[in-house]
């Protein structure tokens, strides 16, 4: 496995590998890697030749009050990781290099980001697209992985490839979970035992909506409701948002049909998680 710290070298590494035919895949990451990053090198390994990997914690996708001195960093055991992985490249860009003084371009994308997290954590996307742009112009994948997880940013980025015309698939695969159902992230370790064991209920509160939709509840508003009882009975829940939404432009729904996503952002203490289901309703 090769680490790459710069971004020309990345580009004389991709010109080489363009020209030996080979596909790119490319897993945009910010490091602290879990089985869920995993499993989209899993996914990339399948389909492309190339997997590179890249390890950016992007302070443009963070609020000033947010967790970017904080956010968990451990290169070492990444690098450990992603080798394991097969990972092919791991690509470990300088902040410098990045956002060079000067810098000034942003890339916006609408409407898709306007609901949701986008709702509370203004300017998020905004960061979350101009990096990952970057990054597709430096690697040039044929083909990106992205987790459900973050259903809205994997809407988001394919949304701005088809715009832009970028001629690069995006994928979105499934969320990877605990035993318990978390849904696995880098900032379940900012969770004390308490926390641990109440974020749990993301889980369960999905899997119980989903059970009351299969029997043929229609109503958003008592599914959501349903929701929001059972994360508030765990005491350091605090619920930012419980939203059902269509499942293409995350639009709040008030009657379930079709294809839909109920999304949840909790605080289990001051960390914030998210989750998500999509439900087909015939
Ligand atoms: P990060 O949170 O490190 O996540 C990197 C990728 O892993 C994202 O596509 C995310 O959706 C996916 N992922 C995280 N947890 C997952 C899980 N439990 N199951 C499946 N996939 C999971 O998301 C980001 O970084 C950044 O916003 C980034 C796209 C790198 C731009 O800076």
């Amino acid at each position: 496995m090769k680490t790459i710290e710069n971004i020309s070298r990345m580009s004389t590494f991709v010109k080489m590998m363009k020209k030996e035919g080979k596909s790119i895949g490319l897993v945009p990451t910010m490091g602290y890697l879990h089985e869920g990053h995993l499993s989209l090198v899993k996914a990339a390994k399948k389909h492309t030749d190339v997997v590179v990997m890249s390890i950016f914690i992007n302070p443009l996708q963070f609020a000033p009050h947010e967790d970017l001195e904080k956010y968990p960093r451990d290169l070492k055991h990444d690098e450990e990781m992603a080798r394991t992985a097969g990972v092919d490249v791991v690509f470990y860009p300088s902040l410098k290099d990045m956002y060079p003084e000067g810098y000034a371009t942003y890339v916006t994308v609408e409407k898709l980001t306007d609901n949701l997290c986008g709702e509370s954590r203004t300017g998020h996307f905004r960061g979350v697209t101009t990096v990952v742009i970057k990054l597709f112009n430096i690697v040039k994948p044929d083909v990106a992985y992205f987790g459900q997880k973050d259903m809205q940013q994997a809407l988001t980025v394919k949304k701005m490839a088809s715009d832009l015309n970028m001629g690069i698939e995006v994928k979105m695969m499934p969320v990877v979970r605990e035993k318990d159902g978390l849904a696995m992230s880098s900032r379940n370790m900012y969770l004390n035992d308490a926390e641990r064991k109440d974020a749990a209920v993301l889980h369960q509160s999905l899997k119980n909506a989903e059970t009351l939709i299969k029997n043929g509840e229609r109503d958003a508003g008592k599914v959501m409701k349903a929701v929001e009882e059972m994360i508030r009975s765990k005491q350091s829940a605090r619920i930012e948002y419980v939203k059902l939404v269509d499942a293409r432009e995350l639009k709040d729904v008030k009657m379930i049909t079709g294809e839909i996503a109920l999304s949840v952002a909790v605080f289990f203490g001051k960390t914030r998680l998210i989750d998500n289901t999509t439900i087909t309703v015939r």
